[in-house]
């Protein structure tokens, strides 16, 4: 006995000993041997990056002489199994090679766009549909997936707007880091978790003009205050890599960026993780112009802080002989490949490199399928329900299924939908029919075969069907290639004829329920004032047409708040909540046609509007309407006099006054009223979705640290400064109580 008890506390320790030593110094101990092994070529083919889609067999090449660190876009197991069994056999050192992929919204099951997701304000959802998306792509054979997209996005014509989580900045903060500890969880490396990598650093969202890959405009201070703090809020989560970006900050582009890339993340922050260039991006320093040659864009890139070379070759053509000529230090190399075996060990590539046989079969199981849906039901934003013609009752007998995206098994993927299957997508055409034809009778004319098509020969056909209609639900929006990298747009309204169809169905006079599905919002005036209830879902997924069709019917309540600011027209992006007040806000709007002829120019004052679509947007930052009512008592603060170390503390009670069980987001934004320099008219600092059963009310108890209303000073320097700070606890950025605290 006393033999098996000390022969299990013998093994109980060693296990301790190795898991502890496999998190920090024996990893690094186990580096440094492996590194005094490494050859200068075989380091530097640690940060060579390569497209398995592309020339496999000079791949398989380097994986025998140690050449390559990392393999994109192989996702076959069999396939990874084979080739890493190249690198771990038959490499000089038998180092793993680690495979990625572009994982954003689901890998086979899809979830909504991350623009959807961002719109449940429910990280918990959210980290839940990551693990499933982290899990789907462990079982190919991933282990580090490109995502989450950070890039705080203010300009709906910029198509990757879809892949963000927003205009706002603790938005994207917490769902970045929902994300990653989804991707990650606490024990990052085991079986179906895969490491994450945040993108793009950084500024990628300020693109002049929501040009994709345009050059951008941002002052320190709004890098600081605006772009940064997503990477700050995902780097203290853990996140095990950063991307850079494609785009120049304050003209040097950011993979050769030593401000953003070794001053501020490695020294400031003391962030350990690897970075990796975007696609292509160092090679496109000769194109930004700021290097000669690929040698000379070798060497700004690895010495700016970039430590993988994605998809260029230039670091394995070059550094080898930068460094024999010490043009480049050897440490600067040494440190970038000490971080990408960190990332291999903390991938648990060392202990587990193959896929092999410990899978579950859980891609696309009924459980992930159910959990899309609950993503895509969350993320459903509805903007409009005059009469609440929503939901449909059971008066409605026969309804009319129309729009070119009722039936598009594809476009309501969205982007980056490489590994999903658009055979297992349920439409709302579908979810309809199979959940409620035996109660209505569904007829369908989708008028417009997709968003583009500019063919009204379907138009009469519709026509009498909608005559014969209780209800029309139109699904408009944009197809999935109208969004995306490099899909930007300059007029983000509804294409083809999709007006045309919205004023015929109007003209029917029966109640009008539009859904839009889309990766930005859209700009759609018209059609929304024709339109009786509108439904916003930004492309939701595999499971979209169920979550709409339960919406639709009244089985689930719409509980999305808006991430991003509904325009009224693209002239006004960038649009935002978090905007500053100017020395002349937007006071009296007189509309075009208002303005008299021959007036003199005073008539119209001078404030900061436009004449044609004045200031606002048609649907602010955090709004979303319920199936019932929320009501929000008046703020109590434990106390309004503070100081910089104190905590702010409140409460409010949250009541559903009306009629069905349904979730509220309250939403905490903060400003600073008088400072030594412009600050936004708000700032959102906290938020908080709850469900509450009809009749239920619930207190709220909210706590923020006094430090978290900081803002950058002249002297760049993070300060919170004394003085008023205005609270307003509502549910929409534009709503709300508020009170006054003092900073003193
Ligand atoms: C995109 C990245 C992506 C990478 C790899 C680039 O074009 O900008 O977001 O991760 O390709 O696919």
């Amino acid at each position: 006995m006393r033999y098996i008890l000390m022969t299990l506390l013998l093994f109980m320790t060693c296990l301790s000993v190795s898991f502890a030593g496999n998190r920090n110094g024996d990893v690094e101990a186990r580096i440094d041997s492996l590194m005094s092994r490494m050859t200068l070529e075989e380091k530097v083919g640690q940060l060579n990056q390569l497209d398995g889609r592309r020339n496999l067999p000079y791949i398989e090449q380097l994986l025998r002489t140690g050449g390559i660190g990392s393999i994109m876009n192989i996702t076959d197991p069999e396939e990874v199994d084979r080739l890493q069994k190249i690198a771990v056999e038959e490499s000089p050192n038998g180092i793993p090679v680690i495979f990625s992929r572009d994982v954003v919204h689901g890998f086979r099951t899809m979830l909504p766009i991350p623009l959807g997701m961002a719109a449940t304000f429910n990280e918990e959802l959210v980290y839940d549909g990551a693990r499933m998306a982290a899990s789907e792509a462990y079982e190919h054979g991933i282990r580090w997936a490109f995502a989450p997209m950070i890039d705080v996005s203010r300009d709906a014509r910029w198509g990757r707007i879809a892949e963000s989580f927003g205009e706002d900045v603790l938005l994207n903060s917490r769902m970045g880091a929902a994300v990653v500890r989804g991707y990650q969880t606490d024990s990052p490396g085991a079986p179906h978790t895969v490491m994450a990598c945040a993108k793009h650093f950084v500024g990628y969202g300020a693109v002049e003009g929501g040009r994709d890959y345009n050059t951008t405009n941002i002052t320190e201070r709004q890098l600081r205050e605006v772009y940064l703090p997503p990477f700050k809020a995902v780097a203290d989560a853990g996140c095990a890599s950063v991307m850079t970006a494609f785009n120049d900050i304050d003209g040097l582009p950011a993979s050769a960026n030593g401000f953003v890339l070794d001053s501020i993340l490695r020294k400031e922050w003391g962030y350990d993780g690897v970075t990796v260039s975007d696609y292509g991006a160092i090679g496109e320093l000769m194109k930004h112009g700021v290097a000669r040659d690929r040698e000379e864009a070798a060497r700004l890139a690895l010495l700016a802080g970039t430590d993988m070379d994605m998809a260029t070759k230039i670091y394995t053509g070059h550094l080898p002989d930068l460094i024999r000529e010490e043009i480049v230090p050897e440490s600067a190399l040494d440190s970038a490949v000490r971080r990408v075996l960190r990332l291999k060990f903390r991938a648990g590539l060392f202990d587990r490199p193959y896929v092999g046989p410990d899978l579950n079969g859980g891609v696309a199981s009924s459980e992930n399928m159910a959990l899309a849906e609950r993503v895509a039901s969350e993320s459903v934003v509805m903007l409009k329900n005059d009469g609440n013609v929503l939901p449909l009752g059971r008066a409605v007998r026969k309804v009319l299924v129309t729009g070119p995206l009722a039936d598009a098994p594809h476009d309501q993927l969205g982007t980056w939908t490489m590994d999903s299957d658009t055979s297992l997508t349920v439409t709302p055409l579908d979810a309809l029919i199979s959940g409620y034809a035996d109660d209505v009778e569904i007829l369908y004319e989708p008028g417009l075969l997709y968003s583009r098509d500019k063919d009204t020969s379907r138009f009469g056909a519709l026509r009498s069907k909608a005559s014969e209609a209780d209800v029309i639900i139109a699904f408009l929006g944009e197809e999935a290639i109208l969004t995306g990298e490099a899909h930007s747009l300059a007029d983000i309204s509804l294409k083809g004829m999709q007006s045309a169809l919205v004023e015929l169905l109007s003209s029917a006079g029966k109640p009008l329920v539009t859904v839009i599905m889309a990766g930005r919002p859209v700009t759609a005036v018209g059609e929304i004032s024709k339109s009786d209830a509108v439904l916003y879902s930004f492309h939701p997924g595999t499971m979209g047409g169920p979550a709409l069709a339960d919406i639709i019917f009244g089985k689930t309540n719409p509980s999305g708040k808006l991430p991003v600011s509904v325009p009224v027209h693209a002239g006004q992006s960038p649009l935002y909540y978090s905007q500053k007040s100017t020395g002349r806000p937007a006071a009296k709007i007189r509309s075009l046609d208002d303005i008299p002829r021959n007036a003199y120019q005073s008539v119209l004052g001078h404030s900061s509007y436009y004449l044609d679509v004045g200031v606002k947007p048609l649907y602010p930052f955090g709004y979303g309407l319920s199936y019932t009512e929320f009501d929000i008592s008046e703020p109590e603060p434990d106390d309004t006099l503070l100081s910089r170390s104190d905590t702010l503390r409140f409460s409010v009670t949250l009541t559903n006054s009306g009629h069905a069980d349904g979730a509220e987001v309250v939403q905490v934004y903060v400003r600073d009223v008088h400072a030594s320099l412009t600050r936004p008219v708000r700032e959102l600092k906290d938020f908080r979705k709850v469900f509450l059963k009809k009749g239920e009310s619930r207190r709220l108890q909210f706590s923020l640290p006094v430090s978290s209303f900081s803002m950058y000073d002249i002297n760049m320097k993070e300060v919170v400064e004394p003085g008023e700070f205005i609270v307003y606890v509502g549910n929409s950025s534009t709503s709300g109580h508020s009170f006054s605290i003092n900073v003193r």
